[in-house]
C-alpha cells in the first residue's frame, strides 16, 4: 500500500475511533464508550490481574480484544503494521569502537546503521549526542561526518572518541532549532531519536535546502507541541492534542514485582486522593504536582492530609481515609482495565505521526520508505523514515 493511501485510511480510521482512544480514564472515570460498548466494558472489568499488564503492552492482542466487540477496529491493526527495513551487514570494525556505549544503545545504533543505505554523501548526524552513530557510519562508509549537538560537553567527549577511532568526524556545538547553517544540500542527514521539534526541524529545513537523503528515527513526538499538533503534510482530518501525541510514546515499563507493588500503591493512593477531592470540591479531575516518594511510605490517612494541605483544601474529616483508600484501589483496578482500550491505539497514532513526516517529504519530491529498523524490544521507537530526493 502506498504511504499516501495508508495515511488517508489511518487518518479516517483514527478519527472514526477517536471516542475510544482520546478519553483518559484517570480523568473520565467511565469514558462515554463504556455505555456504547457495554459487553466490551464488562469483559475488560472482569479481566484477571495476570492478563492486564500484558494487554496494556501487547497492542495487537489488545486490538484483537476490541475487534471482537467494535466492528472495523481490525483495519487499524493492519494499517499500523509496517514492514521491517532490509538490513545490510555492517563492514568489519575494531571491537572497541563501542566500548563506551551501553549494550542496548549500541544495538540500536548498529540496527539503525544496518538499515540505512549509503548515499555516497557526507553525513550530518543531527542531535547526535556523543556522535556514536556518526562514528559508526564514518567507520563503515569511510565518509566524513558532522555531528550537530547542543551540549558542548557531549561534543568534547565525542571528539575524543572520534580522534581515537581515527575517523573523519567533526562536532558542531549548536542549537538545532536556531542554526541556519545546517543541514546543507549534498549531505545525507541522519537522526536517531532526535525528539519532536528537533526531527521536525531537520525534515523541514532539510527539504527546504534540498538535502538529498534522510534517515530519521523519530521519538518524543510531543516535544515542541503547544496545544495541538500542527501536521506538516496537508489534507488530514484528525487533529491531535499534545496529550494525544504523548499517547504515541507511552510505554508500559517492565518492573520488578516490588516496583510493581510500589507503583500500584502510588496509583491507588493518588486516585483515592482524587476521589476525595472530587467529593469535596466538585467532580472534575485536576492535575497535581508530582508526589514526594516519602509520602507514600506512611499510612494513607497521613498521605491524604499532606495532599489536602499542599493543594490548599480543608483537611479531611477523621475516619474518611479508609473509604477513600478503598475507592482508590477500586479505581486503580478499573483504570488499568479501561486503559487497555486507549493503549491499543498507541502504535496507530505513532504511525500516523510518522506518516505525516514521510508524506511531507513525498509531497516535496522524495521517494520515501517507512518501516521498522529493529525489534520493538530493542527500542519501541523503532520507526525509520528513509527518503531519497528523486
Ligand atoms: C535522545 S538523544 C539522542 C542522541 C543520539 N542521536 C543517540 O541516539 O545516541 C537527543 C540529543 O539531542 C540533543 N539536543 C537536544 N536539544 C537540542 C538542540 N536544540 N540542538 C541540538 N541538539 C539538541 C541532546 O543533547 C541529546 O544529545
Amino acid at each position: 500500500m502506498r504511504l499516501a493511501e495508508r495515511q488517508q485510511e489511518l487518518d479516517a480510521g483514527l478519527l472514526n475511533f477517536r471516542d475510544l482512544w482520546h478519553p483518559q480514564p484517570f480523568r473520565e472515570i467511565r469514558p462515554a464508550w463504556c455505555e456504547q460498548w457495554p459487553a466490551l466494558t464488562d469483559e475488560l472489568l472482569a479481566l484477571p490481574e495476570a492478563l492486564v499488564a500484558g494487554l496494556n503492552d501487547d497492542l495487537p492482542a489488545a486490538l484483537n480484544l476490541l475487534a471482537k466487540h467494535v466492528p472495523g477496529v481490525a483495519a487499524i491493526a493492519a494499517l499500523s503494521e509496517l514492514p521491517a527495513m532490509p538490513q545490510q551487514a555492517l563492514a568489519e570494525r575494531a571491537k572497541h569502537w563501542a566500548w563506551e556505549i551501553p549494550g542496548r544503545k549500541r544495538e540500536q545504533i548498529e540496527a539503525f546503521a544496518a538499515a540505512t543505505v549509503n548515499c555516497g554523501q557526507p553525513v550530518l548526524d543531527w542531535c547526535g549526542g556523543k556522535g556514536h552513530l556518526g562514528r559508526l557510519l564514518a567507520l563503515t562508509w569511510q565518509t566524513p561526518v558532522h555531528t550537530l549537538e547542543i551540549d558542548a560537553g557531549l561534543c568534547d567527549s565525542g571528539s575524543f572518541l572520534a580522534h581515537r577511532a581515527g575517523v573523519m568526524q567533526e562536532f558542531v556545538a549548536a542549537d538545532a532549532m536556531e542554526t541556519a547553517t545546517w543541514p546543507q544540500s549534498g549531505q545525507h542527514a541522519v537522526a536517531l531519536h532526535a525528539c519532536g521539534e528537533l526531527h521536525r526541524r531537520l525534515i523541514q529545513q532539510g527539504a527546504a535546502k534540498s538535502v538529498d537523503c534522510f534517515d530519521v528515527a523519530p521519538c518524543c513526538y510531543y516535544r515542541g507541541v503547544a496545544e495541538r499538533y500542527q501536521p506538516l503534510s496537508g489534507g488530514l482530518q484528525l487533529s491531535l492534542s499534545r496529550d494525544d501525541t504523548r499517547l504515541a510514546v507511552t510505554e508500559t515499563v517492565t518492573a520488578s514485582p516490588r516496583e510493581t507493588r510500589k507503583r500500584d500503591r502510588a496509583m491507588a493512593w493518588k486516585l483515592g486522593f482524587d476521589a476525595w477531592r472530587r467529593q469535596v470540591s466538585g467532580d472534575a479531575y485536576r492535575t497535581f504536582k508530582p508526589v514526594p516518594d516519602i509520602w507514600m511510605r506512611a499510612e494513607f490517612a497521613e498521605f491524604l492530609v499532606k495532599m489536602a494541605e499542599r493543594e490548599g483544601l480543608a483537611l479531611p474529616s477523621a475516619g474518611v481515609a479508609d473509604e477513600f483508600e478503598a475507592q482508590g484501589w477500586q479505581r486503580r483496578h478499573d483504570l488499568m482495565r479501561l486503559s487497555i482500550v486507549r493503549h491499543a491505539f498507541r502504535r496507530a497514532i505513532e504511525v500516523w505521526l510518522a506518516l505525516d513526516l514521510a508524506e511531507y517529504l513525498e509531497q516535496r519530491g522524495y521517494a520515501v520508505a517507512l518501516g521498522s529498523f529493529c525489534e520493538r524490544k530493542l527500542t519501541p521507537r523503532n520507526l525509520l523514515i528513509s527518503a531519497r530526493r528523486v
